[in-house]
């Protein structure tokens, strides 16, 4: 989480820090600051406030703005709560400086260093910032060199020397950083995002390497003080973000351009009506001989793994386990050189999925990642990458990453039942006539948004939802609970509806909202009789039924008709339905739907 930012070069330092700050927002929102270092006078500014990055600029605005050296952040606060004294920059006699990550010997430090007189904040960043200071006597890099050794923990560290006018330091472990220049100056940052439209080519910092931001050029060294030669990537992607167009939130936005996202994650992938993974470089022999495959991810991803389970097992008669990327490793899991890993993330930087693939690769299995963002952290990690083409996910709620990390799920398992004889050509063709048509039974329910908008408004007083269904339809609930929780602050827990009998159903009472799927020909008559369960006990049921259906005459609070498609393809209308539920109860309820309280987009923190 957090999102860190440094600015060497021409331009006024205090305008461009606040635009990629902004850029970097999703990383963390309750805090921000900067600090600038004037090269002609050696005069340090901090300017640093709880709340987003609006408020600094707000503080900021009468500044004069002369200086073209300096560093930013955006907070997601772990230590010591969101106060202006927690914001970062922290200064400690000559040192200024930023850090993302966890530093979890601060305590220790703390004592060794005798620092406790002097902090100010309950951040382990002072903590840093105190350390380097003892540690500087003049030489940035023994400073540096000498402190991480004393760390324990993540760190992207970003830092200002206040008699070292014109220079920024850098440098990390496991928490990236990326750095790049182009004519008006140089510029580092946790991500690409930040870089904005400015920088075509990039490099990841390396890890304990001291990176040295002059106003023309990014030096790297080694910690014995040796040259390491950059290594820069051009980016080739869109970097830029088009805004929320007419949509209030990018929510919205996001969930209306999944039709589009859909069609573009599948375009280059299938040729001449076959599934095709040679742009992505996947060979067909690692998804021919493995004997398991494992997913690793987190939240929403996560979700989307529950759901190629479900085809994997059914269309490949395998074994496949999805796993808690933050689980994983204290499982104690079986995995070996037979083992296919799939890593899912949008982010391609969560912190748990990246250890637990790391983890994974260590025991000798082979990996492929399902990733959005190029050239991220998870994705330089595993063997084999397929990207999904969501385009830019701002909203902290994943949609769009979440629907076309399924397409590329799906196609995926498609290529493993052609390659180990499962599908003929014929089979081949009916699986993948059905996904191409995901985006068209998509683009129906956004089309009724009003209609799922009116349900909606019947939540927007509940304290606590339940949502009911089983197989592939607890699946894509756990989903949908994780958009109403996440963006309504509504407790809402999914279950798989037969359990709820074993002590849940006690508290199901008149009136709680429970929301309802119900996609699946061989579990619907079981679905709809759990439904009548909880209807007895009082409940008010929102059922999402498939179009074709019998509902007999029983009665609901509401209903909406899911336009059909095959049972296991379902999860494509379904979702776009529960997304909008979440949405529009979020909205309705006046909140902040794109930036829900205590979220970050990006969580970079174990
Ligand atoms: O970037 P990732 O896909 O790895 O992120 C994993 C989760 O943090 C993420 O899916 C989260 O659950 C969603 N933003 C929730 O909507």
């Amino acid at each position: 989480m957090c999102g860190i930012v440094g600015y060497n070069g021409k331009n006024s330092v205090t305008d461009q820090l606040l635009d990629s700050l902004e850029l970097l927002e999703y990383r963390g929102y309750d805090s921000a600051g900067l600090a600038t270092l004037n090269g002609t006078t050696g005069k340090v500014k901090l300017r640093k406030c709880a709340g987003r990055v609006r408020d600094l600029r707000r503080i900021c605005q009468s500044d004069k703005k002369i200086s073209t050296c300096g560093i930013g952040h955006t907070r997601w606060a772990t230590h010591g709560g969101v106060s202006d004294l927690n914001a970062h920059p922290h200064r400690n006699g000559d040192v200024i400086l930023v850090h993302n990550g966890i530093i979890e010997n601060y305590e220790e430090l703390k004592d060794h260093f005798m620092l406790h007189k002097e902090l100010k904040s309950q951040t382990d960043t002072e903590v840093v910032a105190a350390v380097l200071n003892r540690l500087y006597k003049g030489d940035p890099h023994e400073a540096l060199r000498k402190a991480v050794q004393y760390l324990r923990g993540t760190f992207a560290l970003v830092v200002l020397f206040a008699d070292q006018p014109d220079t920024i330091y850098a440098i990390r472990n496991v928490s990236p950083i990326v750095a790049a220049y182009n004519d008006n100056g140089t510029m580092l940052a946790s991500d690409v995002a930040a870089l904005g439209a400015t920088a075509e080519k990039y490099m990841v910092v390396p890890e304990y390497v001291i990176t040295e931001l002059h106003k023309n050029e990014i030096k790297l060294f080694d910690l014995e003080g040796k040259p390491v030669e950059p290594e820069f990537i051009t980016i080739d992607w869109d970097t830029t973000r088009d805004g929320k167009g007419n949509y209030p939130f990018y929510m919205e936005k996001e969930i209306m351009e999944q039709p589009d996202a859909l069609k573009a994650t599948m375009e280059q992938r299938i040729v001449d009506g076959k599934i095709d993974l040679s742009s992505d470089g996947v060979p067909d022999e690692i998804l021919k001989s493995c004997e398991r495959v494992c997913v690793v991810a987190c939240g929403t991803a996560m979700h989307a793994g529950l759901v190629a389970k479900a085809l994997v097992q059914s269309k490949l008669g395998m074994h496949m386990a999805v796993e808690y990327a933050s689980e994983f490793m204290y499982e104690d899991p079986v995995i070996d050189e037979k083992t296919l890993v799939l890593a899912i993330s949008q982010s391609g930087e969560t912190i748990d999925t990246l250890e637990a693939l790391k983890y994974a690769r260590a025991k000798g299995a082979k990996s492929i990642a399902v990733i959005n963002v190029k050239g991220s952290s998870i994705a330089r990690e595993s063997d084999y990458v397929m990207y999904t083409v969501a385009g830019p996910e701002i909203a902290v709620a994943s949609t769009k990453a979440y629907t076309t990390q399924l397409i590329a799920l799906f196609l995926l398992v498609g290529r493993m039942a052609k390659v180990r004889g499962i599908f003929d050509d014929a089979a081949e063709k009916e699986f993948l006539g059905h996904l191409v048509s995901a985006p068209e039974k998509m683009q129906q329910v956004l089309d009724q948004k009003h209609d799922i908008h009116k349900i909606a408004r019947g939540m927007l007083d509940a304290k606590d939802a339940f949502m009911i269904g089983r197989g592939l339809d607890y699946s894509i609930l756990l989903e949908g609970a994780l958009k109403l929780k996440e963006i309504s602050y509504i407790h809402t827990e999914a279950y798989a509806s037969g359990e709820l009998k074993h002590g849940t159903i006690a508290l199901i009472t008149e009136n709680t909202p429970v929301v309802a799927t119900v996609t699946q020909s061989r579990l619907k008559d079981k679905e709809l009789s759990n439904i009548r369960e909880v209807q007895s006990r009082g409940a008010s049921v929102i059922l999402l039924v498939k179009e074709d259906f019998d509902l007999a005459d029983a009665e609901y609070a509401d209903v909406f008709m899911l336009p059909a498609m095959a049972d296991e393809f379902m999860v494509f209308p379904a979702s776009a339905a529960l997304q909008l539920l979440a949405y529009y109860v979020s909205m309705d309820k006046g909140l902040d739907v794109d930036k829900p309280r205590n979220l970050a987009k990006v969580v970079t923190v174990e």
